[in-house]
Parts: C-alpha cells; sequence; structure tokens
C-alpha cells in the first residue's frame, strides 16, 4: 500500500465507518479530554479520567470530607476497600464477594502477598525454597522476589522467556517442582502484551504443589479475567491503568477464600487486627481480606475507580475485549500498511488470543519517535530498548484516534530519518 493522499483520505473514511459501527463509542465522551484531538495510547498506563469522577471527586470534598469529617470512616469508609474490592471481583476478575480488597501500592501490596505466599509454603514443606519468576516480568515483580528470597533465605529459579511473547507452559512446567514454593507471573506481559494462559499455567503450578500469583495489572478492565471458576491462588492489580483510577490510585489484592486464613502478611498494623479499635497489646490478624490490609485506607485514592467499575459493568467485560481486539487488529493492520515500509517491526503477539489491549511496535529510533509525538499530543509511551507501546484503552480509545496518531508516528519517523 501506498501513503498517497487518496490512499490516506480512504483510511480515515474506514476509521470513520469502524467508529460509527462501535458498539461501545458512547463511552469515549464519559472521558475528560475525549474532545480533544489528543491521541492518546497510554489508558494501559494511566487511564483519562472519567467525568464523573471529576463531579465525585468534588462531591467527596466538600460533602463528605468536608461535611462528614471524621464521622465519614464509621458511615462509609471503612467499609470501602471491602465493596470496591467486591466490585472489581465480580466486575472485572471473576472473583465471588469477600475475596478482593483494596490495599496499598501495587508494589506493596505484590510484595505482602508474595512474601505470605512463600512463608505459608516453606512452613508446610521446608523444602520449598524457590520463588519462579519469568525474566521479562514488570521490574517490580523481579525486584520483589529477589528481596524476598534474600530476607527468607529462598532462591529465585528465573524462566527465560522470548521477550516479543511470554511465559508458556513447556518453559514453566521444566522450571517448577518439589523446591517450588511460589510462582509469580503477570497475565498479560507488560512490554510485548502477550497474553498468558492463565489456566493452563495455574494448573502447572498447582500440579507441581505451588501456589500461583497473578499481576493482573495489564488485565483488569481489559480483558476477562477467571480467578475463581480458574483456582488463581492469589492476584493482584493496578487501578489506575483500565480502571481509571487516577495518579497512585491504591491496587486490589485477590486471595482465594480456601488460603485467607492460612497466609500471613508481614506489614502488622492497625488496619488489619481483628478488632482494629480494641488496640489491644498484641496483633491478631483478623479473618478473611481484612488482615491483609496494614495502615489506614487511601479513601481518596479509591473514588475515581467507581466510575469506571460502573461503565465497565454497563458494556459487559467481554463487549471491552471485543473491542480491545478490534483496536489491536487494526493498529497491526495500519501498521503493517504505513510503518512497515519505514523499518518498523512488531514486538506483540500476532495471535489475538494471546495478546492483551495494547501492542509493542519496534525501530531503533522509537525513544527519538516518543519525544516528537509527545510534543504534538500523541502519547504513547517508550520500552527500553526500542519498543514504542501503543495502548488502547477500549472504552476511552477510538479507531480514527488510532489512526491519527499511527499516522503521526510515520510522520515523527520521516522526520527523525531526515535529521
Ligand atoms: C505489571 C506491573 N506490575 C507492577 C507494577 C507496579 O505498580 P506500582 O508502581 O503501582 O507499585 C506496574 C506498574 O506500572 C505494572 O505495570
Amino acid at each position: 500500500m501506498t501513503t498517497d493522499a487518496g490512499t490516506i483520505e480512504g483510511l480515515r473514511a474506514e476509521a470513520s465507518d469502524l467508529d460509527a459501527a462501535d458498539q461501545l463509542r458512547t463511552f469515549r465522551a464519559e472521558f475528560v479530554g475525549s474532545e480533544t484531538p489528543l491521541a492518546y495510547f497510554d489508558g494501559n498506563s494511566l487511564g483519562r479520567p472519567p467525568r464523573a469522577s471529576v463531579e465525585r471527586l468534588a462531591r467527596f470534598a466538600t460533602d463528605e470530607w468536608g461535611g462528614r469529617l471524621i464521622r465519614g470512616w464509621d458511615e462509609s469508609w471503612m467499609q470501602l476497600p471491602f465493596e470496591i474490592g467486591d466490585a472489581i471481583g465480580r466486575i472485572a476478575i471473576g472473583a465471588a464477594p469477600g475475596q478482593t480488597v483494596i490495599g496499598d501500592s501495587t508494589t506493596v501490596l505484590l510484595y505482602k502477598l508474595v512474601r505470605a505466599a512463600f512463608d505459608a509454603q516453606h512452613d508446610a514443606d521446608s523444602a520449598r525454597v524457590e520463588i519462579v519468576v519469568d525474566r521479562d516480568n514488570f521490574p517490580t515483580d523481579r525486584y520483589l522476589v529477589e528481596g524476598i528470597a534474600a530476607e527468607r533465605g529462598g532462591v529465585v529459579r528465573w524462566v527465560e522467556v522470548d521477550a516479543d511473547a511470554g511465559v508458556i507452559g513447556a518453559a514453566l512446567r521444566d522450571a517448577v517442582g518439589p523446591e517450588t514454593a511460589v510462582v509469580l507471573l503477570s497475565h498479560v506481559a507488560y512490554r510485548s502484551g502477550y497474553l498468558a494462559d492463565a489456566a493452563e499455567l495455574t494448573r502447572i503450578a498447582h500440579d507441581a504443589g505451588a501456589l500461583i500469583v497473578w499481576d493482573l495489572c495489564h488485565s483488569a478492565g481489559s480483558v476477562p479475567v477467571h480467578a475463581d471458576a480458574q483456582g488463581f491462588d492469589v492476584a493482584i492489580g493496578c487501578t489506575y491503568k483500565y480502571l481509571n483510577g487516577g495518579p497512585g490510585s491504591p491496587a486490589f489484592a485477590y486471595v482465594a477464600a480456601h488460603l485467607q486464613d492460612r497466609l500471613a502478611q508481614p506489614i502488622q498494623g492497625w488496619m488489619g487486627a481483628a478488632d482494629v479499635f480494641a488496640m489491644g497489646p498484641r496483633y491478631q490478624p483478623a479473618k478473611g481480606m481484612r488482615r491483609f490490609l496494614s495502615g489506614t485506607p487511601p479513601i481518596v485514592g479509591m473514588l475515581a475507580m467507581q466510575d469506571t467499575l460502573a461503565m465497565i459493568e454497563r458494556a459487559g467485560i467481554w463487549a471491552i475485549r471485543r473491542k480491545s481486539v478490534a483496536l489491536t487488529e487494526y493498529a497491526l493492520r495500519i501498521s503493517d500498511a504505513i510503518l512497515a515500509p519505514l523499518g518498523v517491526g512488531v514486538a506483540s503477539p500476532r495471535d489475538a488470543e494471546r495478546r492483551g489491549g495494547h501492542v509493542t511496535l519496534s525501530h531503533p529510533s522509537m525513544r527519538a519517535v516518543t519525544a516528537r509525538l509527545w510534543a504534538e499530543d500523541v502519547i504513547p509511551d517508550f520500552r527500553f530498548p526500542d519498543g514504542l507501546r501503543i495502548g488502547l484503552s477500549p472504552l476511552s480509545t477510538g479507531f480514527a484516534e488510532t489512526l491519527d496518531g499511527l499516522l503521526a508516528v510515520r510522520d515523527a519517523l520521516v522526520a527523525e530519518s531526515a535529521g
């Protein structure tokens, strides 16, 4: 395909038809900034704010915080981590009530639960000393298992992966055995967008007698997750990506009901104690999900995600997944047409069944291209060494927006090569 003016006209007409036929098209207008020409490819990193959240935040400041003051804790805030947790369980991750809670940052919550899972396994069988994690997992996941292994006398066993894909069954089968305590994997790989076969990998971990912890940061809200049906042990996810909770909004944790009272997390704070206001002399963990809390819940950070959860419930997670697949297929097709001739490669799975909500395009100039694009209100992100990550958040991204952004990538590449 050439990219003369006629062809671009044709592409624009097609993108506009795709937007018109999109069953979820009306959701886009529910996000702040969607009325501007800015092309946003980073909703998988920091989602746009829902318009409803702007009002919710203002109302909270005046009515609840300002009006109810400390009475707010008794009236509703103490329950919020559990209520929103249950909503995430029902709407986004396939979890029955009483197994999901909003806690600390993703990193802190992951640390607490991987360590709790490691300790439970090691206490039950002292031969289980290994934490299995893949080399291409998100840095926080890799760093914290190294820390836990050092602190608890454990060993990290690394799974080697193809960086353009992710962890496959055969690789995990080779890595696990009678010494495995815990396996930590990402459901959707942060760089390639590879969508792991969670059912198969969970089965492999369990067959080896290990517990599995799933990092759902890049899947919650964009890919259907079946935590209960697929027998997850523990899962953690960000809320500021596809759940649009805002910068630094707190993470959620899922712990399967049958495991909750077996896991003892290491940050023993008053909010996780059996009787919070008894303020007794010794820590006694609460029963159920409360034991995974440590300090005062970050209520302000839990406000905005409620509006996105309501949207996901209205749209349905399967319709969201269908649009997500359509958007990533479209982005790859446009990239093949207008970017491949400039030497751009695809560092993400071609098979839609094995791909989450983002695609990564590779070219040696992508770092400089990203800087040019940001200056022009086209916002992808750069992933070392040469990846341009195109995140396509299904509720807030349109096809014409995707085309405009990719045309800007083409122009930036041309400008970069012209020096
Ligand atoms: C896959 C994955 N895991 C963990 C994290 C860490 O999250 P936080 O910085 O909120 O602790 C991120 C952050 O982007 C992530 O993408």
